[in-house]
């Protein structure tokens, strides 16, 4: 997505390069204010970079949503902002530690009159700690304040030192209307926040607070404003998105959600992620089933295919009930794409664990994978499990099981070749009359076409080639609409 994202490496869907929309406003933004004039006119400039997952995405775009409706003005690098914030992820070591090591950087280039400041998951988990391990830090910010974020700047601007924003159980997050979205045709929305099911490993719901639910009533009406102002698709966020729960009085699962969320005008796609197993039932795949606009895709996170390390994960639910997930969607009458989160090496992970979890790949035959290396984290139970299974084993584990994925998608993948695809363009490519964008199933697909001017349109296209992360094909010409 053009962002420091931790996994690139471990991940095996396709990942997107910088869409050129994205680059046409980088330029757009940056032209206004060079590096001298940062401390000059208006309200100032800020910079900001966002690490870790889709959810952070879209609180960088409410807190770029925020700054711009008070007169700041985004600029491309550090160098020339004001402000500069770092929007964090924590969500395993290796993304906090790049957050430190980015930070570390201007111990020594800090600008007098520069603020930098911390947001998301690294400023909720870590606090005020901060500030010791990097003194020119003077602003600490969890999601949940991110609209207080001017004020917190003009209190530091006003001769403050240091201020802190940390609450993380309000809803004030969901209050969107000034939000400012990087894509021109797909609308992130957050339906849920936090999170209540404590799986053994994992610090969101420390970092991010227990689960609070928007209503449905405000949610549908963000997204008829977000048709009408020419957005498509719709992409429902929460860390357990399928655990809606709504608090309004219309009292919508999230299935009916879903449906009445599709049933709005103008709204192409809708997708949603992620969803956890426990709460996935049928009513979603029939909701799928009966209407096209949602889409033929679902992220369901195994974390993994032995029902032992699942109960030790505390995850809530066994191999079988989790197969029995997958069983209502492949018996669903429109093909759906399935894709997941693994982690290998948790503690206590024997061979034959592992085995399992190979094995139930093939089982599942997955269309994405995301696999990561099990990472302690602070205040998590699992960081006091005994086993713990060993950097080199763990590396090992991993590379066995990319490589299976990698098969089984490339055999997945060619299985396709010959098929039509509607695809929402994203991008044009360097190459002459190449385009790119998403199916509905979210495969990438690079396909050509003779016409001009199709970014942000629905194309049929017909796939010609195939690898592990990507489609080609060639825009079909009897199908054009
Ligand atoms: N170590 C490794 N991976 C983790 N994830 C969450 N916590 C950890 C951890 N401590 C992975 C899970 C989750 C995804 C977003 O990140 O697979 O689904
Ligand atoms: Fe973390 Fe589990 Fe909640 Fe997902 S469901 S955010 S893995 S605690």
């Amino acid at each position: 997505m053009g962002k420091a994202f931790d996994i690139g490496l471990e991940r095996l869907t396709a990942s997107d390069g910088l869409p050129e929309w994205k680059l046409e406003s980088a330029v757009k933004s940056d032209c206004a204010n060079s590096p001298v004039d940062f401390l000059q006119g208006g309200a100032g400039t800020f910079y900001l970079e966002t690490f870790g997952c889709q959810m952070n995405d879209h609180d960088s775009e409410k807190v770029a949503g925020v700054l711009l409706a008070r007169g700041y003005s985004q600029v491309e690098t550090p160098d020339a902002a004001k402000v500069i914030l770092y929007n964090t992820c924590s969500i395993r070591e290796k993304a906090a530690q790049k957050v430190f090591s980015r930070l570390g950087e201007y111990r020594t280039t800090r600008k007098e009159g520069q603020v930098i400041g911390v947001l998301g998951c690294v400023a909720q988990q870590e606090g005020e700690d901060i500030f010791e391990r990097a003194p020119w830090v003077s602003l600490v910010c969890g999601s949940a304040s991110y609209r207080k974020l001017p004020e917190m700047i003009a209190q530091l601007e006003a001769g403050n030192r240091r201020i802190t924003g940390l609450d993380n159980d309000t809803d004030e997050t969901f209050e969107t209307e000034i939000t400012r979205r990087d894509n021109p045709f797909r609308a992130y929305l957050t339906i849920i926040e936090g999170c209540d099911k404590a799986c053994s490993y994992c610090v969101v719901p420390f970092t991010r607070g227990p689960e609070r639910s928007r209503a449905s009533a405000s949610i549908l009406e963000e997204v008829r404003k977000l048709a009408d102002s020419g957005y498509s698709e719709i992409q429902l966020l929460g860390q357990t998105v399928n655990s809606y729960a709504d608090p309004g009085a219309r009292k919508m699962r999230f299935a009916d959600l879903l449906v009445a969320v599709a049933e709005v005008g103008g709204i192409r796609r809708v997708r949603f992620t992620t969803s956890h197993p426990r709460d996935f039932g049928k009513d979603i795949v029939d909701a799928i089933e009966s209407y096209p606009v949602l889409c033929d895709h679902v992220h369901l996170p195994v974390q993994s295919g032995s029902s032992a390390i699942l109960r030790a994960m505390q995850r809530t639910y066994t191999r079988d009930e989790y197969l029995e997930k997958i069983s209502l969607m492949r018996a669903a009458k429109r093909p759906i794409s399935i894709t997941t989160d693994i982690i290998v090496g948790f503690p206590g992970e024997t061979e034959k664990d592992f085995a399992e979890t190979l094995s139930l790949l093939d089982e599942v035959g997955y269309d994405g994978a995301y696999s990561f290396k099990y990472s302690p984290r602070p205040n998590t139970p699992s960081l006091k499990m005994e086993d713990a299974v060993p950097e080199e084993e763990k590396s090992r584990r991993l590379a066995i099981l990319m490589e299976k994925q990698k098969a089984i998608q490339t055999a997945r993948n060619e299985a396709l070749i010959g098929q039509v695809f509607e695809v929402l363009v994203d991008g044009k490519s360097k190459k002459e009359n190449q385009w790119y964008g998403h199916t509905s199933r979210n495969q990438v697909m690079n396909f050509s076409s003779q016409r001009q001017e199709i970014l942000g349109h629905y194309v049929q296209a017909r796939v010609t080639s195939a690898v592990p992360n990507t489609l080609f094909g060639k825009e079909d010409e009897v199908m054009r609409q």
